[in-house]
Order: structure tokens, then sequence, then C-alpha cells
């Protein structure tokens, strides 16, 4: 996978992000005195790669050894999050050079608000040895006492210039010919500013050994096929909000159909792990239906996405 092949391994190989990367660099002069971090920002932005940069910068070598790495949805409730912290923060041993230990949780705009409270608390009680980078997509998801413990890191959607340059480094190292500089501008317009999904299509469309416009196309359905895949799985895991904002954008923005739409959640639904299958393919054949007859398409798959995050509350 180029996205891991191609990872960033210095904070100067971030693309984009100048004003973070400036920030960082301002902190990690006192690795010490290093707040909790908040990275907010859309996917694919480089919030993870920047999380593990830091640890490497302030842990060195041995950072795996002194860093958690927690996914806030993955792992079953804060009780997880608690625990683990706990048993990880108790080895307070004081090594050289190692400052602190680090967690990272990924996703924590997920965590529900008393699991954020209870995260709060954690914080607290773990200060001496223990900082976070909390990261997440929207930092209206966390609550306020979380964020004003934090240092904010607003990360952008890249720009079609930092894509480019990053893309057509990745493409002379995997000695690629392009055919001409409009099929850069065609994967940026395919994936905007997300450049992990940029990154992706880049290695799909020269996977036949060719990289042209129409390598790009062919495979570029499938990268909205993801997508519509992720607002599903965002529906379905009781994250109507996120995933109303990401339908429409979608729809509007890639101005993909919405009777595709519909077509490719019912493909994705069968790779996701869903609580009540039946009823989920009833609520999309209902939607479906409502499209046919001429209903208000964006308002319909709105209700669709309510319907769908309704789901996970009657599963548990
Ligand atoms: N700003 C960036 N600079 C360089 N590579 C990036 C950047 N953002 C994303 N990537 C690429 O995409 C992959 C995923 O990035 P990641 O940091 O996990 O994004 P995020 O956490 O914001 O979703 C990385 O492995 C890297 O290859
Ligand atoms: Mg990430």
């Amino acid at each position: 996978m180029w996205v891991e092949k191609y990872r960033p391994l210095d904070l100067d190989d971030v693309a984009g992000q100048d004003t973070i990367k400036q920030r960082l660099r301002a902190l990690l002069q006192k690795k010490a005195q290093l707040p909790h971090l908040l990275f907010a920002g859309p996917p694919g932005s480089g919030k993870t790669t920047t999380a593990v940069l830091v640890a490497k910068a302030i842990l060195g070598d041995q950072w795996k050894d002194y860093t958690l790495s927690l996914n806030a949805s993955d792992e079953r409730g804060i009780d997880v999050v608690r625990e683990r912290v706990k048993t990880f923060a108790r080895y307070s041993d004081r090594r050289e050079g190692i400052p602190f230990r680090l967690v990272i949780l990924d996703e924590s705009d997920e965590m529900t608000g008393d699991g954020q409270t209870a995260l709060r608390r954690i914080m607290e009680e773990n200060s001496e040895h223990t900082r976070f980078i909390l990261v997440c997509n929207y930092s209206s998801g966390i609550i306020e006492p979380l964020q004003s413990r934090c240092a904010i890191f607003r990360f952008q959607r890249l720009d079609e210039a930092s894509v480019t340059e990053h893309l057509k480094a990745i493409a002379k190292k995997e000695k690629l010919k392009p055919a001409g500089d409009s099929v850069f501008a065609e994967i940026y317009e395919a994936t905007q500013g997300d450049l992990r999904q940029a990154i992706n299509l880049l290695q799909a469309a020269s996977a036949s050994g060719e990289l042209t416009s129409d390598s790009v196309k062919s495979v570029s359905g499938a990268a909205v096929k993801s997508r519509v895949s992720d607002v599903i799985a965002d529906a379905i895991g009781g994250n109507f909000e996120s995933a109303r904002t990401r339908m429409i954008e979608l729809t509007r923005v890639y101005g993909i159909p919405e009777r595709d739409f519909l077509k490719y959640a019912n493909e994705a639904l069968g790779s996701l792990k869903v609580p009540d299958m039946a009823k989920a393919i009833s609520i999309l054949a209902e939607y479906d239906y409502r499209l046919v007859q001429g209903a208000q398409p964006e308002l319909q798959l709105t209700a669709m996405l309510a319907q769908l995050s309704e789901l996970k509350g009657e599963g548990d």
C-alpha cells in the first residue's frame, strides 16, 4: 500500500498544514512542557501521521514502547480506555529522555458525552506521567472542558497544489509515466483534498502500468463507492450528523446521482456489521421506492440515514 509506504517520516514531509507544522516545531523545542493536543480535521489530511511524528520527536526510537494508540470507536466504551490507560500509566518509570507517556486517541469525537467526561478525569488523574493527543474529524464533537485542556490544531483539507506535488513525487519514485498533468487534476477532482484517497487512487489507476485519464476514471468510481460505504458505516454506527454531512457532500460536490447512492449503499451493507440487516435493507428499499416516485432526493436520503442510525440503539 502506497499510503503506508509513503507515510511521512518527518514533519517536513507532511504536505500542506504549514501553520500546524510551525506551531508544533515550536512546542517540540520544550518537550517536557508539551500540553495535551487536539488534532481536528477531515480524513486524509495527516492527523494520525502527525500524531505519530510528535510521538517519535518526543520519545525517540523507543516511541512505540511509550505510546498507547487507541481508537475510541473500536474500543468498547470509556471503561476499556480507562483500564488500558490505567495499566499503561502505572509504569511511571522515569527513563532517560522519556518525559511522559503518550496516548493517541483516534476518533475521539465518537465518544459519548459521558465517556468524554470520564476521559477528562482520566487525563487529570494521569497528568503527571501521561499526555494525550486527541484526534477527531470535528472539534465540535468534543466537549468544551476537554477542548479547553488541549492545544487545538485544525487540519485543513489539502489544496490542489500540495496534493499534486505529493502525488508527483510518488509517481517519480514508482517510475510511473503519467499521461500529462491533467491526470493529477482528475485525481484531485475525485478525492477533494483527501490525500489518503488520492494516493489510493493513484495506485489503483496505475495498477495496469499506465496512468492516463481513462485509468483514473475507471477506478474513481471505486473511490465513490468507498465513500458511500463510509457514509453508510457512519449512519449504522449511530453518527447521523456526520453521515448526513458527508452524504450531502457526495451528492452535491461529486454530483453522484441519488439512486446510485442507494445502489452503492446496498452493496456496502454486505461488508458492514449491521445490527439488523433485514431492517436495514427494507429501509433502503423503501427510500429507493420513494425516489422513483419523485420525492425530494436530499430530504429522502437524509431521512434514510436518520433511520439507519436509529438501528444502533435498537440492536444494543
Ligand atoms: N498532510 C499529509 N502529508 C503527507 N501524506 C499524507 C498527509 N495526509 C495524509 N497523508 C497520506 O495519507 C495516509 C493517511 O493519513 P493520516 O495521517 O492517517 O490521515 P488522517 O488521520 O487525517 O485521516 C498517510 O499514510 C499518508 O500516506
Ligand atoms: Mg487518522
